[in-house]
């Protein structure tokens, strides 16, 4: 062979080679391929374990089982083989299961915290009907003012008083409305505002208050710590249940008419609020709002969640029962506010509305009396006389 045919041969060979070698190094297309098999895995995994350690080892309270390091392989092969599919690694992180990391406190371990999202579905339906149920109960309220007005008692005042709650009574009551009407104010302005109010009062104003109901929120909520059990102390005696309870309710259409089943102190409808909206609800709202207020003893965002879905559902149903009470005890019934802000009703008020209690007082069997003139104000004997029949006043 000449030289020159030598040298081409050379050339041409030294080009093919380079050709070979710029295919090597371009990307391939991603080809599906199989997932590794269970020996490709098992290969993987003893391969591993024999390479020397590079990186800095975990400290040994966290440092990763056989079982951790045989996934983790799996995945540095699974990447290798199918670089474009990381769902295994997404449903890992997904799982929920601690993974290592050198930040310390709760939960840092976790990157995505899965029950989020069914937290965030179920909060968006808990909203929207318990906003229904309360705008239901406020416009039923109303209607029911228009048809039927100021419930009254028709029998003319006898001018003589009765104390129907003493000055410990009240306060526990009014701390307790007080603090509960704020709650259940600034608690649907934080749950409904930016649905119901943003779009009307726009973001200046809606930020504004937003920011107001949430700490005034925060901060009367754990006022129920000291006002639920001095309610219940106050009350409880006279909301024992029995059978005249029950008997009432079968009578309770009456009860609009003016024509009341005989009750004690408490009829069978404020002992519902008693029971359930003070004692179940109230201390529902309480305990899972504390565990939402007060972040720092280690609850998980799970909990929290949880909580928070409680707290909702309760607070909905405690709103729309709440307003019914307080309906009847302003608007809905002559006498039932003065009462509780004042201490005092007429004894025609006493004999309609809580006749066994009544009879009681009359025989002298309750803790509650009759009072003279001279133990109570001028100006409160007049209002309470005159709340007990104001058509006659
Ligand atoms: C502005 C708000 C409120 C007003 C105007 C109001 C009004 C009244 C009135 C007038 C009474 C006396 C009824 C009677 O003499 O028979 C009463 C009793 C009572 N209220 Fe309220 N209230 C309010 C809020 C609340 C709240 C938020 C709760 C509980 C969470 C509550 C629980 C009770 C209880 C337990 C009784 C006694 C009934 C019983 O023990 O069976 N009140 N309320």
């Amino acid at each position: 062979m000449s030289a020159t045919k030598l040298t081409a041969a050379l050339a041409a060979a030294a080009l093919l080679a380079l050709a070979q070698g710029a295919a090597a190094q371009q990307p391939a297309a991603p080809k599906p391929e199989p997932a590794p098999s269970a020996a490709e895995q098992k290969a993987a995994a003893s391969q591993t374990t024999a390479a020397p350690a590079t990186a800095a080892a975990p400290p040994a309270s966290v440092a990763p089982g056989a079982a951790e390091l045989k996934d983790a392989r799996a995945m540095v092969l699974q990447d290798q083989r199918q670089p474009l599919n990381n769902a295994p690694v997404w449903s890992e992180v997904r799982s929920g299961v601690p993974q290592y990391t050198s930040i310390p406190g709760r939960e840092a371990g976790i990157l995505i915290q899965s029950s989020g999202e069914t937290w965030r579905e179920a909060r968006v339906p808990i909203a929207f009907w318990g906003g229904i149920l309360v705008a239901l109960a406020v416009l039923g309220l109303a209607g029911f003012y228009l048809l039927k007005g100021t419930m009254t008692v028709e029998s003319r005042s006898t001018g003589r008083l009765i104390q129907r709650f003493t000055p410990a009574d009240r306060y526990a009551h009014w701390l307790m409305a007080i603090a509960w009407v704020i709650l259940g104010i600034t608690g649907l302005i934080l749950s409904l505002g930016k649905s119901v109010l943003l779009p009307v009062i726009g973001y200046t104003l809606f930020s504004w208050l937003a920011t107001a109901a949430k700490n005034l929120h925060n901060f009367v909520g754990p006022i129920l710590i000291v006002a639920i059990p001095w309610m219940f102390i106050r009350f409880v005696r006279h909301n024992g249940i029995g059978v005249e309870d029950v008997k009432w309710f079968l009578n309770i259409g009456n009860y609009f008419k003016g024509h009341e089943y005989p009750s004690g102190k408490f009829n069978a409808g404020e002992k519902i609020v008693f029971w359930l909206l003070l004692v179940v609800l109230s201390t529902v709202l309480l305990v899972t709002g504390l565990v939402l207020n007060f972040p720092n003893f280690g609850q998980t965002r799970q909990t929290m969640q949880l909580m928070n879905i409680i707290h909702m559902a309760s607070a909905y149903v405690a709103i729309a029962l709440a307003c019914v009470h307080i309906y009847l005890g302003t608007l809905g019934m002559a006498g039932a506010y003065k009462a509780m802000r004042y201490g005092y009703v007429d004894e025609t008020w006493a004999e309609h509305h809580h006749k066994r209690w009544y009879d009681d007082v009359k025989a002298g069997k309750a803790r509650e009396k009759f009072v003279s003139r001279d133990q109570v104000p001028a100006e409160v004997w007049t209002e309470i006389e005159g709340a007990a029949r104001p058509a006659a006043a």
